[in-house]
């Protein structure tokens, strides 16, 4: 069997000032055991990763980036980029479909950014997904291929063991549609996405590739998901934030590693 981790990642969006960032990571630390299988990754907003990477305990806690901008420098005025973020984060979220939809993110955008975090030695969690008029129309396959081989178009083989990848069809996330997408879905679409690698990069780089899935993960769905073959870990939005919740939902994916 592989022996591929799993990630738990939560992801604050636009919420939390740096004071509201620093409680809920007190509080998840005093809920949150280290497990040696289990990744636990927070994706604070730009302002507030500075501060949390002195606060974090880094045995127990990763951090992420939302988003950075694909050239290491330069004049792009109110940018940050993943060269800048090198010392604090371990993963940089990249291709979010919020950034795709609402600040017009293209493929190439994404692609260069993920060939951006690599250079830096940062991991980006690649998001793709299909909106919900693409999954209506029957065009999930073909969005679904054209960000997953644009997005790694710049990489090696090689670089792929530094690339997360998290499926997030934007009709199941809750600030979209927030439709709850039913299990055997998920089970369809990563069995595509890892066909597509496999096609790409061959057999084991598609069984090493770390797959998470997002779109409205809580305490209570959790379990359905990371039972789903394939599915690597959660990437969460909404329920990040309830620290009750997250502490819980960590506790689940534990649970699930200890039985396997
Ligand atoms: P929700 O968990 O709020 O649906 O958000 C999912 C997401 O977009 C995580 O990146």
């Amino acid at each position: 069997m592989h022996e591929r981790k799993t990630l738990i990642v939560g992801n604050w969006k636009m919420h939390l000032n740096v004071h509201q960032s620093s409680l809920l990571v007190h509080r998840l630390n005093e809920r949150i055991k280290t497990h040696r299988a289990i990744e636990v990754v927070l994706a604070p907003s730009m302002l507030s990763l500075q501060p949390l990477s002195l606060q974090i305990d880094r045995r127990k806690f990763k951090l992420a980036a939302q988003d950075a901008y694909f050239k290491d420098e330069g004049g792009y005025t109110g940018e940050v980029s993943f060269t800048m973020l090198g010392d604090l984060v371990e993963y940089a979220i990249v291709g979010h479909s919020a950034r795709r939809l609402y600040f017009g993110e293209t493929l190439e955008t994404v692609r260069d950014k993920a060939a951006a975090a690599v250079r830096n030695g940062i991991t980006p969690i690649i998001c793709i997904g299909e909106t919900k008029q693409e999954h209506d129309e029957g065009q999930s396959r073909q969005v679904i291929h054209d960000q997953l081989t644009t997005a790694l178009m710049n990489l090696t083989s090689r670089d792929l063991d530094k690339v997360v990848l998290a499926y997030e069809p934007v009709w199941a996330i809750s600030t979209f549609d927030g439709i709850l997408a039913k299990p055997h879905e998920i089970d369809q679409a990563i069995k595509y996405i890892r066909t597509q690698l496999a096609d790409l990069y061959g057999q084991r780089a598609a069984e090493k590739m770390l797959i998470l899935y997002g779109g409205s993960v809580d305490d209570q769905d959790i379990r359905a998901y990371l039972e789903v073959p394939g599915v690597d870990g959660a990437l969460v939005g909404a329920a990040s934030l309830n620290y009750h919740q997250f502490a819980a939902m960590v506790d689940t994916a534990y649970q699930i590693r200890i039985r396997a």
